[in-house]
């Protein structure tokens, strides 16, 4: 019998923010001066910004050491799979990419031999999803040009099809046609501030009704009102868009995780020299005299059913020396990290000043695909906005499962009881450390420059460098893409180039 998976069901928890910023220095003492390790190059992280890193460097007669919180290699890249959908890859994290727009995750899932295939068929409408806003059932087309439960002024009617560039058009007197960085960042609203100065409610709020705010706002669920209006202006006029729209998407058929593990496997290979630990959590970095300069202090973890917690037990620390250092964890870790030019005035603005998106997946299997055959609006792919859940470590609870049938019913136009019951399912949160969001978006006042260069290197005294899809700004902030892009950047700048590239 075929199974089938009800998957891309994402779920935007109602929580719009937490201060997720502790400025007090954690826990763990480092235990006295010596090193238990030294190593050229520590890279802390085993998601795909700390494998891209290691990968790129594993020939460079470095000693590098890796070292990762859990007990697992993949970071937001995480593939699961079901006892009864064994050949299904259930992504949890990351699960697609676009060739043309992310052309050094192409290049390296090439490089490590793995396969390719169409998640999202550019050519095909069969995958449209359907939009659930305010009780009403829609498809994006209808959502686009059709009647819409939105008092909408008859000039927003006018212009539904194309809303928010009208919007935004009116407000900045731009056509946003063939938009670069550049040009985004000259933007200027009437009162002659600067666009990335707003937050997309403030610039909303200068140019559209109520009504077409709220249309425009769920229309961009996963995005916030607070970040900044160029944020996402960049994201739908700028002109890298282009290579966005009628591209395939496509997936990785090992799964996602594979990349990050089989690049840890060609580092691991190619120097015995290198190492890689598991369940090892950065505590605090410290300056040292010698040539390792600095003394990491790791605390032991211990991961079970998914959750990892510090052992605790004092002998549990553990201290690699290192003469650089590739921080390649979410920012939401780097926040917790105890390290003097962490807590800068300037690093501590930019921290305060990003968002944590709180995005979650559930996946639940059936025997037969019901949404497709006993709806009222058969669809494979379907967007609500305002659900919300009990978090926990990959377990679907029955307050989550009875919240989201609800849901469900009323965006298929079935009665609850007509759902049936799931053969398994699973959860993806985020939300804990050392993530503390799926992604990160920032805040009004910031060009992209000043969130890159600000990360990338928190003091000009350290060899001590940020790397992570969090810090990648820009179109690419919150895909692999991402994290492989600041990871270049920092590798070219101060590793001697391994990649290559011309300067
Ligand atoms: C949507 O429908 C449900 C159930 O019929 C109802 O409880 C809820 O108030 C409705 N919400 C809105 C915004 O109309
Ligand atoms: C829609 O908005 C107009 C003003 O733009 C208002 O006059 C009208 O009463 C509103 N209709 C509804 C149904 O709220
Ligand atoms: C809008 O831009 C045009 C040129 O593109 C310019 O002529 C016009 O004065 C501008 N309007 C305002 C209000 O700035
Ligand atoms: C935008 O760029 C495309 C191709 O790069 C070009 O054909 C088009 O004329 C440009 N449009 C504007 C308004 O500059
Ligand atoms: C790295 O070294 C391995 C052998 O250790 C070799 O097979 C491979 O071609 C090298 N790759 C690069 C990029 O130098």
């Amino acid at each position: 019998m075929r199974r089938y998976t009800l998957n891309w069901l994402m779920v935007a928890l109602p929580v719009a923010f937490a201060l997720l910023i502790s400025l007090k220095p954690c826990c763990g003492k480092p235990t006295g001066k010596g090193c238990s390790e030294t190593v050229d190059v520590a890279i802390v992280g085993g998601g795909i910004g700390g494998a891209y890193s290691a990968y790129n460097l594993r020939n460079k007669s470095l000693k590098i050491g890796v070292y990762e919180n859990s007990d697992r290699l993949g970071g937001r890249y995480y593939t699961e799979h079901l006892a009864n959908v064994p050949d299904q890859n259930i992504e949890l994290g990351g699960m697609r990419f676009i060739k043309t727009a992310h052309t050094r995750l192409y290049k390296l899932i090439k490089d490590l031999n793995l396969k390719t295939e169409v998640l999202l068929n550019a050519d095909s409408d069969s995958y449209e999803s359907r939009v659930f806003r305010r009780n009403v059932s829609m498809t994006s087309s209808e959502y686009k040009t059709g009647q819409v439960p939105f008092n909408l002024t008859q000039e927003e009617k006018d212009n539904q099809a194309d809303l928010l560039r009208y919007v935004f058009s009116k407000l900045t007197n731009d056509s946003l046609k063939n938009l670069t960085e550049e040009r985004l960042f000259q933007l200027t609203v009437p009162d002659g501030r600067k666009l990335y100065q707003l937050s997309v409610v403030e610039a909303l709020n200068l140019a559209a009704s109520s009504e077409a705010k709220c249309y425009l706002l769920l229309q961009n669920h996963f995005n916030s009102a607070e970040i900044a209006a160029t944020d996402m202006v960049y994201n739908y006029f700028g002109s890298h868009g282009q290579v966005y729209t009628g591209s395939d998407v496509l997936t990785v058929s090992e799964g996602m995780s594979s990349v990050v593990e089989r690049a840890f496997e060609q580092f691991l290979n190619a120097n015995s020299k290198h190492s890689l630990k598991k369940n090892r959590r950065l505590v605090s970095i410290r300056e040292r005299k010698g040539k390792y300069r600095y003394k990491l202090t790791f605390k032991e973890t211990v991961t079970a059913d998914g959750r990892t917690q510090d052992l605790h037990h004092w002998r549990s620390n553990n201290i690699v020396c290192a003469k650089r250092v590739i921080l390649a964890i979410p920012m939401f870790a780097l926040s917790k990290i105890n390290w003097a030019p962490l807590r800068s005035r300037h690093f501590t603005d930019l921290l305060l000043n990003t968002f944590k998106v709180h995005a979650s997946k559930v996946f639940m299997t059936y025997k037969s695909p019901w949404w497709l055959e006993d709806t009222k609006y058969p669809t494979r792919t379907l967007q609500a906005s305002g659900l919300g859940s009990a978090l926990g470590a990959n377990k679907v609870t029955p307050p989550l499962k009875d919240y989201l049938y609800d849901r469900l019913a009323l965006a298929f136009g079935i009665p609850r009881c007509s759902i049936p019951e799931p053969l398994s399912a699973i959860a993806g949160f985020w939300i804990k450390y050392p993530y503390g969001g799926g992604w990160v978006l920032t805040r009004p006042g910031y060009t992209f420059d000043d969130i890159i260069s600000g990360f990338r290197r928190p003091s000009d005294r350290h060899d001590v460098f940020v790397v992570g899809s969090d810090y990648a700004a820009r179109d690419v902030t919150g895909w692999g893409e991402g994290a492989l892009m600041t990871a270049e950047s920092v590798l070219e700048e101060f590793f001697q180039n391994p990649l290559g590239h011309q300067q």
